[in-house]
């Protein structure tokens, strides 16, 4: 039997497997970056807490270290296998090709973030029952640890964009496969932002302080933090650009949102009016105008950043040998990993995936639409939405009268051959072509023949007379839209 591994695919009607994971992630990249920074942090300001004996600092870091149990470790600790639900069932393949590179690293990283939630009761409870130098000792290794989170998170993110080193693809191993330059690039990119994020969640606690000369002195902090993390933030940005793989690159530059540039700049440009206008003006801080700030940086910087990421690493999901649909489309010898576009060729996507129902498993002239949605759900759903909105939706890129033999050429032509850079070679029988041409035709003019189809459907299965009749009205009105064009 030709059979790949492949599961069912998971697909959320209007919105796509990507924009859940996107959202999920979004927001733990806010929970986690502010707590990792925050983490630092506290490390500092216990330091200085215990050389200059203050106690206002250790309250400071009390309540900010309670504001981050409430909120950003238990938003983090739900988006945090929330990533790992959603990715499962969206993305098996590429999810089980991270598992098999870096299990161990994964339990070493959860191992760390115990210690991360241990460290942050600790700290805040410990304060003014321990005495300051303990509280110090703990806060470091609350830091040294979240730290280690962000460093093993950071290697196996680097390694979807691509494997740490080339020689990976021969000889496996995951040292290889953790250790290139984008690893460290992006970790100290993602330091330099994440000093940004503390340092405007850290405003909401700052907003609460009553004593105006320490609320001064806080906001000043926190201003230079912000300012400096963020203009670094952005130059190694562009650092980091040098070390992604061309074909990202291609993506970036052609391929992005228009808003994603000028949304960069924007959220940049107003995160250090910001700051400047919190050091300059203390009072300015309060708790709704920092708590809308933060909104904004998520809104306006994470998301763009998080859809650009995912963007990039395209056509592929993780370390340039899974395709975004799960298919495998290179040989990695080092990891024993073969193809599966031989096999696809050979049989077609009908026939090799495991969980094709029986009755699509060979196009005929009575499933072809069918048949061709299931490839379309299979082959690009995970990249492109079927329906109106969500990820790319499949309409926008066809023009509205698109005929099913341009549609043929296209599919045969580009999607069997693997011939644009930013998508997968999407291997198909001629049926299956002729399949799925006819279901994105369809599906272009928003759906209206499917009805048509349908109808026409029936008509072949009961008695042709009886259902024309009654269906011919239908099938004017419903056609006449495209007709009029
Ligand atoms: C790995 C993800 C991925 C998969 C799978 C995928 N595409 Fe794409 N596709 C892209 C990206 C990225 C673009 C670039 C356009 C953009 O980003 O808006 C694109 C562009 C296109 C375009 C516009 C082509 C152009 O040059 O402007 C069409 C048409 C298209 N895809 C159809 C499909 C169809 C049909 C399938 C399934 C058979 C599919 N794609 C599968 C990622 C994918």
């Amino acid at each position: 039997m030709d059979l790949i591994s492949l599961f069912p695919t998971w697909y959320e009607p209007m919105v796509g497997s990507g924009w859940v994971i996107a959202l999920i992630a979004t927001f733990h990249v806010l929970a986690s970056h502010t707590s990792v920074g925050a983490a630092m942090l506290f490390a500092y300001l216990s330091h200085k807490a215990y050389r200059e004996d203050r106690d206002d600092l250790l309250d400071f870091i009390k309540k900010y270290g309670l504001f981050l149990m409430v909120f950003t470790y238990v938003a983090g600790s739900i988006t945090g296998p929330g990533i790992w639900y959603s990715t499962t069932v969206a993305s098996p393949s590429g999810i089980g090709s991270l598992i098999h590179s870096f299990v161990w690293k994964w339990a070493a990283e959860w191992v760390f973030f115990v210690i991360e939630v241990v460290g942050v009761y600790m700290i805040v409870y410990l304060v003014g029952k321990v005495d300051k130098r303990t509280h110090m000792k703990i806060t470091v290794i609350f830091g040294v640890a979240s730290f280690a989170t962000l460093l093993i998170i950071v290697g196996i993110l680097s390694f979807m964009m691509e494997p740490g080193k080339e020689i990976w693809f021969e000889e496996g191993g995951f040292l290889n496969a953790f250790y290139g330059t984008n690893t460290f690039i992006q970790t100290f990119m993602r330091i330099a932002f994440m000093f940004t994020m503390t340092a405007v969640v850290g405003g909401i606690v700052v907003a609460g302080i009553k004593d105006p000369e320490f609320k001064k002195e806080m906001a000043r902090k926190l201003g230079w933090l912000g300012i400096i993390s963020t203009l670094s933030g952005a130059a190694l940005f562009q650092w980091y650009l040098t070390s992604v793989p061309d074909q990202a690159l291609l993506v970036m530059e052609n391929r992005l949102p228009e808003y994603f540039g000028p949304s960069i700049m924007g959220v940049i440009t107003v995160t250090i009016v910001y700051f400047m206008a919190t050091m300059w003006k203390p009072k300015l801080v309060v708790e709704s105008f920092a708590g809308f700030m933060a909104i904004v940086i998520l809104v306006l910087g994470l998301w763009p950043e998080e859809v650009a990421r995912e963007s990039m690493r395209k056509p592929w999901v993780a370390g340039q040998y899974v395709y975004s649909n799960q298919i495998i489309g290179r040989d990695v010898p080092g990891m024993g990993i073969k193809s599966q576009l031989p096999t696809l060729e050979k049989v077609g996507i009908l026939q090799a995936h495991p969980f094709t129902p029986e009755h699509l498993k060979t196009v005929n002239a009575g499933n072809k639409i069918q048949a061709g949605e299931y490839i379309t759900m299979v082959y690009c759903s995970n990249c492109h939405s079927p329906s109106e909105t969500g990820i790319r939706p499949l309409h926008r890129y066809f023009h509205d009268d698109v005929t099913q033999e341009r549609m043929q050429k296209f599919v045969k032509g580009v999607l069997t051959t693997g011939n644009i850079a930013y998508m997968p070679k999407m291997p198909m029988l001629d049926s299956e072509v002729e399949a799925i041409s006819a279901y994105l035709v369809m599906n272009n003019a928003g759906g209206q023949p499917a009805i048509t189809a349908a109808i026409q459907l029936e008509v072949d299965n009961r008695n042709r007379a009886l259902v024309e009749k009654q269906s011919i009205d239908k099938v004017a009105t419903l056609t006449l839209p495209q007709e009029a064009k």
